[in-house]
């Protein structure tokens, strides 16, 4: 059997720890009648030929490390079905290199757009299997991805030393936490690291309530505030604005953020000295924390026994801390948001924490 392998899209720390859950099972099923072709670079490696006969050895000491073996890369879903610059169907190769090579199966690890990707591969005839990538936690059909917790922790850390600074100087913090477009990340991390304001896209805030929280603090005697705040957090003026007038006010607002718009608008209402703090990238490095090492190995086996058994077309999920077998049909195009009505936003109002809304 000969199975290819990718990783897709932005990295993250457990990237590693899937693809050895898969190895190892496959190994572990197979011995050496597996062959394990890795692709170079995500897609790219699959359109240009780009790979690299893996053996077992490859697959050993990779559970703790970040980052991804493979290399990744950006190949946008809607530019797949676009020729490349020399005119190469980039498909059509696809599923060339995969007949070429003799592959059984394709396992894509990745997010989003990487998994509309692996539905149009699967929908062309070629044996797919998903992964589930990505820090945002937004790929629908799995309660979690892997590599969130990783970066809910790094995220935290962040808060808590934003934490002793803020107490010190009694100052206004931002922090702002990645996600794209959902606010899972900054939930979670908020939560965990003791946010009093929590922004996030799906529940546009107003100002002036943020710096009413923040206020309200103030005369309790509380010497500062932290504001955790998604990168795609949106006002409720923005919330209205059509896509392309959205899209216009982004290309040309005058700060780097988000967090600093909130920032300036809240200096200015509270009088207050305000930081911001952007972690970013930071919050996909490193390895993968114990929990994500645990969920990779345990969706990485279950995928290796799906190849075995010969189950294609699906994301390999969790629920409710049981594996589900997704289509990847079902999965393709579709968000996975926070609901202003999820228990967990109900209960970090409970805690007094203000999501700007009312
Ligand atoms: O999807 C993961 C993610 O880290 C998002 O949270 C963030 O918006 C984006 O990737 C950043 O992308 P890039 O690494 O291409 O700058």
């Amino acid at each position: 059997m000969r199975v290819g392998m990718l990783t897709s899209g932005g990295d993250c720390q457990s990237l590693n720890a899937t693809m050895r859950g898969v190895a190892k099972s496959l190994y572990h099923l197979l011995g050496d009648d597996v062959e394990i072709i890795g692709f170079i670079d995500g897609y790219k490696g699959l359109i240009y030929s780009d790979y690299k006969i893996m053996k077992p050895k490859d697959f050993s000491g990779i559970l703790t490390l970040g980052g991804t073996i493979l290399g990744t890369s950006r190949q946008p879903f809607k530019l797949m079905r676009v020729p490349d610059a020399n005119g190469l169907d980039k498909v059509k190769a696809m599923k060339d290199n995969y007949r070429r090579l003799g592959l059984d199966c394709l396992v894509v690890l990745g997010g989003n757009g990487s998994q509309k990707t692996s539905n149009l591969l699967s929908e062309e005839g070629l044996n797919v299997i998903g992964l589930p990538k990505t820090i945002d936690n937004d790929l629908w059909g799995t309660d979690v991805t892997f590599g969130f917790q990783s970066a809910v922790n790094l995220a935290t850390q962040t808060i808590d030393c934003i934490h002793t600074t803020a107490a010190s100087h009694g100052r206004v913090f931002i922090v702002e936490v990645m996600g794209h477009k959902v606010g899972w990340l900054t939930l979670s991390a908020g939560m965990a690291g003791g946010a009093d304001i929590i922004l996030i896209p799906e529940i546009p805030y107003d100002i002036n309530i943020v710096a009413d929280a923040i206020k309200k603090r103030e005369k309790e005697g509380k010497r500062f505030s932290i504001i955790a705040v998604a990168e795609g957090a949106i006002s409720k003026e923005q919330a209205e604005m059509s896509k392309k007038d959205y899209r216009q006010y982004l290309a040309t607002r005058e700060y780097p953020s988000i967090s600093y718009e909130i920032g300036a608008q809240i200096g200015k209402i509270t009088g207050q000295e305000i930081r911001v703090a952007v972690p970013g990238h930071m919050q996909r490095g490193g390895g993968p924390c114990p929990y994500d090492r645990v969920l990779s190995s345990r969706l990485g086996a279950a995928a290796g026994q799906m190849i075995v058994d010969g189950e294609f077309g699906i994301l390999v999920g969790m629920k409710n801390n049981k594996i589900v077998k997704v289509p990847l049909s079902d999965v393709a195009g579709k968000l996975k948001m926070v609901s202003p009505d999820d228990e967990i936003v109900k209960q970090a109002k409970l805690l007094g924490i203000s999501f700007g809304d009312e």
